[in-house]
């Protein structure tokens, strides 16, 4: 597609780890070269982007302001807020994380928390948050799209884009601003080991006789029938797997404060 007809993206990572980009570059419908070419313009992603130092500033504040009003914003990694936000600056200038999402938002036509870290803040938000981090949401007066997980799918990625560009809105949201395609029912629901459950069949401990005929990890601390999210139907990488399937119960990662809430993962 010509450039003018591709939605501009920038994608800024903040406090984090690339796990969400990684999960990224796994999508397959439609995959990465058919969604940077054909359907996002990508201005500006730090892991995947040619450019580096002044160049990719510069790209970064020509992107903002040619784009202005039109760029959809996606953000991997929380932001610290501690001390001005000092725990995290970015690039040459010296630009605190939080100075770069406030500019980087007011021009955006939707903005998008991609993973936990920049839905709800994280691993690092967990106790006892030295440098204050928080989520997108909690330092911008705009709405944001959060889609929770550590990292989301591909689908959960990739669909919501593709939603944005193809209706030209937001899909609607449950009260976590997670969209509802996405999040709208509990792991537990559609867990190919929920028949297991209900005959009470569960795993002692793992690698058990349980363990190997795939009974229901809930003993062994599964948070699947608290957490929203479509692993079990959409799973991760090409379909290939999800945290249950490869043996280990749900930790919760796409809830709110779930490093806090939901430990310790492995007790019911
Ligand atoms: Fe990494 Fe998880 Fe944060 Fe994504 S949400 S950047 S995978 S720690
Ligand atoms: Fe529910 Fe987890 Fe058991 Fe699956 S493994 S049925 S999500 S408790
Ligand atoms: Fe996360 Fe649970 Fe899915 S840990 S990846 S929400 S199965």
């Amino acid at each position: 597609a010509e450039l003018a007809d591709r939605v501009p993206l920038i994608w800024l990572h903040m406090a984090e780890c690339t796990g969400c980009s990684e999960s990224l570059i796994r999508t397959d419908t439609p995959n990465l070269d058919s969604l940077i070419f054909d359907h996002v313009s990508l201005e500006y992603h730090e892991t995947l982007m040619a450019a580096s130092g002044w160049q990719a500033e510069e790209n970064l504040e020509h992107a903002m302001e040619a784009y202005k009003g039109r760029y959809l914003l996606a953000v991997e990694g929380a932001i610290p807020t501690a001390n001005n936000g000092s725990f995290l600056t970015v690039g040459c200038k010296g630009h605190t994380g939080l100075e770069i999402i406030k500019h980087a938002a007011e021009g955006a036509a939707a903005i998008i928390s991609v993973g936990t870290c920049a839905a709800f803040g994280g691993v690092q938000a967990a106790h006892p948050n030295p440098t204050e981090a928080k989520g997108v949401h909690e330092v911008i007066d705009k709405t944001v799209i959060n889609l929770g997980g550590c990292p989301p799918s591909e689908k959960n990625i990739v669909g919501t884009l593709m939603y944005y560009i193809m209706f030209g809105k937001l899909p609607a949201l449950d009260m976590f601003n997670r969209p509802k395609w996405a999040y709208g029912a509990r792991v537990h629901d559609n867990c190919e080991r929920r028949g297991r459950f209900d005959a009470g069949e569960f795993v002692e401990e793992f690698g058990d006789q349980g363990a190997k005929d795939g009974y229901c990890l809930y003993k062994l601390g599964c948070k699947g029938p608290y957490s929203y999210n479509n692993c079990p139907t959409e799973r991760f990488n090409h379909h290939t797997s999800w945290p249950v399937l490869a043996g280990h119960g749900c930790i919760g990662c796409s809830e709110p404060n779930f490093w806090d809430d939901m430990a310790d993962f492995e007790k019911p």
